[in-house]
């Protein structure tokens, strides 16, 4: 089948690459020309693990990007819109590239005669798909639906694991008004061995939200949990081992420690609440989900000042800056935070992250970087790990070199030992 990516985010080029792999035709589309030039050169616009090699295996093969909506769609019988939802300042979603996609998707459609598919895989509230759309693609095409499919196609995928998870999925969704664009949309994916779960767009664009939310809560759960436990002298990460044998649980997903970062779950957790109010509902649960995982880095701050009440002009070493590890994505890092704290309580921050630095200093540009843990470590009166880097397991000798040991773990990287003062976030 020809296929057509709109947005060369993490979501649209893994997903374009992946279609591709499952030999497909696929037209890449942006409106930044950078992105496309680096897409035509097989050069990945975003680190995912695996990209590259399929990139290269089929860019001016069965794979291309254009900035010309027009050629695209005239060349492809199916589109997937894949670009950013963004929060507004009040946390709902902000729909406006997504808008803005649908409009030029619709314009080019005007000039195409053969029926086409419009899949939206951007991550959208419960109703977009419907009610904001599919009337932007009918006003700009002139079409119908008829004249034109258009279903809701939900990604479930981790950053830096995004081929990996898009090539070995536990679940399909596909939400369709119609069972014919459906029908086509679900026949995309029979390379893959996963059964596809077929419904209408608003439950489609509901699962997504749901499936996020209820990671997001698990892991507020075991932070509050911790917090509890932490009072106790009880490790969290030995009651969650327990509780996660039960088969109704599951191990993943509880553990405790700073909080979730990402471009996902908290965007997402909050443009349900903003969904929920929309609707007249308060959604008690899904508040405190956020609210627990925003006084997670303010506890690490509070056990550092339970060892240096005073924090001016002492080194405090941050290692970990990217959301989670193995990326240098930094949106809604629980690092940024916590290094806010630290220049507020006038410390001097000295700072580690094996990839996210640079893009950390466009925030922090003041705050001492280093290219190491342990030239960050230099010196200083204690460190905070943030991030679940594994080089922050086998540290050890390193800590030797701070004029304090005091180690403040927030992802349960280390554990107790007689050579320093070490103190668990939840543990
Ligand atoms: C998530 C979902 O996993 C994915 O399905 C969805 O499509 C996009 O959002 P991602 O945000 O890339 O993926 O990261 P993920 O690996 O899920 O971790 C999210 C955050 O939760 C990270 O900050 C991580 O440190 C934190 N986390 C994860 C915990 O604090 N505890 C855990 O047990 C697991």
């Amino acid at each position: 089948m020809k296929i057509s990516v709109i947005g060369t985010g993490y979501v649209g080029t893994v997903s374009a690459a992946c279609f591709a792999e499952l030999g497909h035709e696929v037209i890449c589309v942006d409106i930044d020309p950078s992105k496309i030039d680096m897409l035509n050169r097989g050069v990945p616009p975003i680190y995912e693990d695996g990209l590259s090699e399929l990139l290269e295996k089929h860019v001016g093969k069965n794979l291309s990007a254009t900035s010309n909506y027009d050629y695209a769609i005239n060349n492809s019988d199916v589109s997937f819109i894949c670009v950013g939802t963004p929060s507004d300042n009040e946390g709902n979603i902000d729909l406006d590239i997504v808008k803005a996609a649908s409009a030029s998707l619709g314009k080019a459609l005007r000039k195409k005669k053969e029926y086409h598919v419009i899949v939206v895989k951007s991550t959208v509230v419960p109703e977009t798909t419907e009610k904001v759309i599919l009337p932007i693609i009918e006003k700009e095409s002139g079409k119908s639906t008829g004249n034109f499919g258009i279903s809701m196609n939900p990604e479930f995928l981790r950053e830096g694991k995004a081929v990996h998870d898009f090539m070995n999925p536990d679940k399909i969704v596909v939400g369709s008004l119609d069972k014919r664009s459906g029908d086509i949309v679900a026949s995309l994916y029979s390379g893959l061995n996963c059964e596809v779960t077929r419904t209408n767009p608003r439950t489609a664009e509901m699962i997504k939200y749901v499936n996020n939310s209820f990671l997001a809560t698990k892991i507020s759960f075991s932070n509050e949990v911790g917090n509890i436990c932490k009072e106790l002298g009880i490790d969290t990460y030995e009651v969650m081992k327990a509780v996660g044998k039960d088969f109704r649980i599951g191990p993943h997903f509880l553990n405790s420690g700073a909080g979730f970062g990402g471009s996902c779950f908290p965007k997402d957790v909050k443009a349900l609440i903003g969904k929920a109010k929309e609707v007249g509902y308060e959604p008690a649960l899904l508040r405190s989900v956020i609210a627990v995982n925003e006084i997670q880095p303010m506890r690490m701050i509070t056990l550092l000042k339970n060892k240096i009440p005073d924090l001016k002009g002492k080194k405090i070493a941050v290692l970990g800056l990217a959301f989670k590890n193995d990326t240098d994505d930094i949106r809604e890092s629980r690092s940024i935070p916590v290094i806010k704290e630290l220049i507020e309580e006038g410390a001097i921050v000295s700072a580690y992250d094996k990839m996210a630095i640079e893009n950390m200093r466009r925030i922090f540009p003041d705050i001492e970087y280093y290219n190491s843990a342990i030239d960050a470590l230099r010196g200083a009166d204690a460190c905070l790990i943030m991030t679940e880097w594994n080089e922050f397991k086998s540290l050890d000798t390193e800590f030797s070199i701070m004029k304090n040991r005091l180690i403040i773990d927030g992802r349960h990287m280390q554990s107790p030992r007689k050579d320093v003062d070490y103190v668990g976030l939840c543990w």
